[in-house]
């Protein structure tokens, strides 16, 4: 493990010295620089365009220049909302061919280091909705299989690879289950001081890689000159940090921008530690490990942050204090001992006054990579055949002579694992080949077979083909020729180390056939290739120029005065969201956007216009929540209503649904007390709506994803558009509108088409068992779907509440509170409603499991506080939460 220390005076001198530059010239300098070495491609756009994206700024280009196989589709209109970026809506598909390469060849050329992305989206655009499963190569090696699990969340992955060839070829396998496709390539030059590790045990594939202390935007290009992702996250029990001051990051490996730096977590609680976890995707991945600190708080006299980390309980680095504004970098200084799962504990020293502190983090696994491609030279020759002849029937895709199945028809190559491949042979044979010979084949040093018979090729026969050495067979027959044989190539013939085919005058020497003596000798031969390496940069980028970071001043008190004005205006609603530009999600029948009223974080759900049914819920949702309030039930800021648009502005919930918390994207890892609490918060809101509101009110979609959670995760219950009031006390509750959602719909409704209190009860039930269970309602098991009820009835009667519990809890709860709450829950899934428990009874029983386990929290050592999953291999992702 090593620790980069930064010498603070000459950073800081540094830094302004550079900063002068940046102000005179930040321009030109990050226009010039750095995206010089990008190579950004959109896949499936129109042959020779190219856009600016209006998110990045980055330039786009199409995809036709770097592959000449595949369609061209895009994904279906539905898929293609707001929040989808503009690469991700076009794709190109491989119906034909096992493989089809993307050949890039960046101008910087081998031996320097770079950031190689693709994205994936397969929004149907088929049409059969069949998700397709296949294979990435760079070049020979394999890098990846990539799984699309969903029509609508692209997949995104990254690797950090060292060039061993002027060439880059991205390809695309068919393995059997599906039509490869793809959306987007980009490559990113890094600078040759950053992650050296990747030249020196094997590139970097990227698992995670996490900016703390933003809950909410991916930071990528401008603020990240690298364009690397850096993914919100929102974290429990932690208190977010940040600072408007310059955080100066260039001197720490890795380079990470100022705009991750200057956002940071601290524990809630100051004796608690920082700890996160991760699994690896292959039991065999091996880790390297990169975490970015920088104290973004000013520390009074007597205070002190010092800390120790420790990887799973071992100790991994520390005690150290991280540096005054200004970024340290740790780092895995050799791959980590591989284990089934990792912890990361940050725990703070005795002597430290103040809890740890981070700011960054980025997991990566090594990948081997190590096939020899082709050698540049012979490579450059066929590219230029190709073109030259318009060579476009047969399999010339990817590198020429690897990996092997794949070697190019009519090519013929040297085989050594510890060189790269030559080309050896060429045979062109009646391929309808125009015009003269290409020149370049002079430069086919290694070649002793040319086999040129039967095009139409014309001119004269030029006399290098007499200076390839080990030139052997040589046959230009069925031509145009014009002019004699030269006669240096003659003399060969006629020495007989050449057979040579001309236009029926055949001059076989003795050496004509290749399994004597002579054509070994001259392979055994060992030539000195003069080998061209490449001059690796001397120059290692001091302080490198980050794009202006602004964030917005925030005011002094959180809630301005416009917040208690309640109707807004259409424009208004459009400049709160930036013009619609975020989407936070899409419910029953309207989109939710992100926006702010003053600082303050709000949602805005709005109506598509059209529905006369939605029109009849925007009134009845904005009627209930004017009159509800409960601090379990989501509240109203405002509304609009400008004719055809209409809108409700809720509380922002940073923390998202509680579905998605479980099965999402960053599922945390809510351990058992949180959970208890979680669904003690939902049953106080449902039950005010039951016994608190008069007259009642039954929700009638109570589900994971109603159940939203704020940034301490405090959980409230939304969607109230479907709910209805009773009309009368012991009326008969009968209602037409379908409602509810399968899994966790009372099942009673399908006779009764009634929904009561115990319809609530029942779909309540539900998802108590989704939380204790970690399971979905609803799991298919041989093709038939099976209820999370009967699941959990099944296991009940092995009487192992272990076997119930979500087992990534590690036994660790309660066990008493855990019968009780599975008790609980089954009693509310009672096929007959009568037998299910009241809310009033549902909270007072959750409260007991609850106090139960607070009990044994307390008794218990200390406890890892904010142990999250960093898994992020399976939806690496750049949309906002
Ligand atoms: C804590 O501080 C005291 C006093 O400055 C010092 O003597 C001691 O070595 C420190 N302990 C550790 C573990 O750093
Ligand atoms: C080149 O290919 C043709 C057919 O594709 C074959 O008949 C011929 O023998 C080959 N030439 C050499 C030198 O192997």
């Amino acid at each position: 493990m090593k620790l980069f220390e930064c010498f603070l005076p000459m950073l800081i001198l540094v830094g302004l010295v550079l900063t002068l530059v940046h102000t005179q010239d930040a321009q030109s300098a990050s226009l010039f620089s750095f995206v010089a070495g990008f190579i950004s491609i959109d896949c499936g756009i129109v042959e020779g365009s190219t856009y600016t994206d209006n998110v990045t700024n980055i330039n786009y280009v199409s995809d036709a220049d770097f592959i000449d196989s595949g369609e061209i589709h895009n994904i279906l209109a539905i898929y293609n909302s707001y929040d989808v970026d503009t690469q991700l809506t076009t794709l190109r598909s491989f119906p034909k061919n096992t493989r089809n390469c993307y050949t890039l060849k960046p101008t910087q050329g081998k031996g320097r280091r770079y950031l190689i992305r693709v994205q994936f989206m397969y929004g149907n655009y088929d049409f059969k909705d069949q998700l397709p499963e296949f294979d990435v190569y760079l070049g020979p090696d394999y890098w990846q299989t990539i799984k699309i699990n969903s029509s609508s969340k692209p997949i995104n992955r990254e690797i950090i690879h060292v060039l061993s060839s002027d060439y880059l070829h991205v390809c695309l396998i068919n393995t059997g289950h599906g039509i490869p496709f793809i959306s987007a390539i980009e490559l990113r030059l890094l600078a040759d001081n950053m992650y050296k590790e990747s030249a020196d045990f094997g590139s970097l594939h990227a698992f995670s890689r996490v900016n703390f202390g933003d809950a909410f935007t991916t930071v990528r290009y401008e603020a990240d000159k690298y364009d690397r992702l850096w993914l919100p996250v929102s974290w429990p029990d932690s208190t977010r940090l940040y600072t408007l001051d310059k955080v100066y990051t260039s001197l720490s490996f890795n380079d990470p921008p100022e705009e991750v730096m200057s956002t940071a977590i601290t524990p809630e609680y100051p004796n608690d530690s920082i700890s996160m976890s991760w699994s690896p995707v292959n039991p065999t991945d091996q880790f390297f490990i990169y975490i970015h600190f920088a104290d973004i708080q000013i520390l009074k006299r007597n205070q002190l942050r010092e800390f120790t980390i420790y990887l799973n309980g071992n100790h991994w680095i520390g005690p150290f204090s991280p540096f005054n504004h200004s970024t340290i970098t740790t780092a895995s200084t050799e791959p980590e001992t591989v284990a089934p799962t990792y912890i990361l504990t940050i725990n703070k020293t005795k002597n430290s006054t103040l809890p740890p502190i981070i700011n960054a983090i980025e997991l990566y696994t090594l990948k081997q990579l190590p096939q020899k491609q082709t050698y540049d030279q012979d490579v450059s020759v066929l590219w230029s055949i190709k073109s030259t002849y318009k060579i476009n029937t047969k399999n010339w895709q990817g590198d020429p002579c690897t990996p092997q199945e794949f070697v190019w028809e009519g090519i013929g190559c040297s085989n050594n694992d510890t060189e790269s491949p030559r080309i050896v042979s060429l045979n062109l044979s009646s391929n309808g080949l125009n015009g003269d010979i290409d020149p370049g084949i002079a430069n086919l040093t290694m070649i002793h077979t040319l086999d040129l018979s039967n095009n139409n090729l014309t001119g004269i026969v030029p006399n290098f083909l007499s200076r390839l050495r080990f030139l052997t067979v040589l046959n230009l027959k069925g031509n145009n020729f014009i002019g004699p044989i030269p006669a240096e190539l003659q003399a060969k013939a006629n020495k007989g180390s050449l057979s040579l085919s001309f236009d029926g005058v055949s001059t076989d020497g003795p050496a004509s056939s290749c399994d004597g003596n002579t054509c070994k000798d001259s392979k055994d031969n060992k030539i000195i290739v003069p080998v061209i390496a490449s001059v690796a940069s001397l120059v290692v980028i001091l302080i490198a120029l980050s794009a202006v970071w602004i964030i917005k001043k925030q005011k002094e008190h959180g809630i301005g005065p416009d917040i208690r004005k309640q109707q807004y205006t259409y424009p208004e609603v459009q400049s709160m969201t930036n013009n619609f530009s975020v989407v936070l999600g899409k419910g029953g029948f309207g989109t939710v956007y992100h926006g702010f009223i003053g600082d303050t974080q709000v949602a805005i759900k709005m109506l598509s216009g059209s529905s006369l049914q939605g029109d009849k819920e925007f009134q009845a949702e904005a009627y209930l929540l004017l009159g509800i309030h409960h601090k379990n039930l989501i509240s109203l800021i405002g509304y609009c209503n400008d004719e055809s648009h209409k809108g409700i502005i809720y509380e922002y919930m940073a923390n998202g649904n509680l579905e998605s918390r479980i099965f999402g994207i960053l599922s945390f890892f809510l351990n058992w007390e949180k959970r208890l609490q979680i669904v003690c918060d939902a049953a106080h809101g449902l039950e005010y709506l039951h016994h608190g509101c008069k007259p009642p009110i039954v929700h009638r979609d109570i589900k994971g994803t109603n159940i939203l959670l704020n940034e301490t995760f405090q959980a409230k219950l939304a969607d109230f558009g479907l709910s209805k009031a009773f009309p009368t006390e012991g009326g008969t509750h009968i209602s037409t509108a379908v409602a509810g959602t399968p899994g966790y719909l009372d099942p009673e409704y399908y006779t009764s088409t009634r929904l009561t209190e115990k319809s609530d009860v029942y779909s309540f039930g539900v998802v108590l068992l989704v939380i204790i269970t970690g399971q979905p309602a609803i799991t298919k098991h041989d093709n038939e779907n099976i209820h999370i009820s009967r699941l959990v009835n099944l296991k009940l009667a092995e009487g192992d509440i272990n076997s119930i519990v979500d087992p990534r809890l590690l036994g660790d709860f309660d066990v008493n509170s855990a019968w009780k709450a599975v008790e609980l829950a089954m009693a509310c899934v009672a096929h007959t409603p009568s037998r299910r428990p009241t809310m009033k009874e549902v909270v007072m029983e959750l409260n007991d499991c609850l106090v139960t386990e607070r009990a044994r929290q307390e008794t218990k050592p200390k406890k890892l506080t904010g142990l999250m999953s960093l898994n992020l291999e399976s939806a690496y992702d750049p949309t906002p939460l």
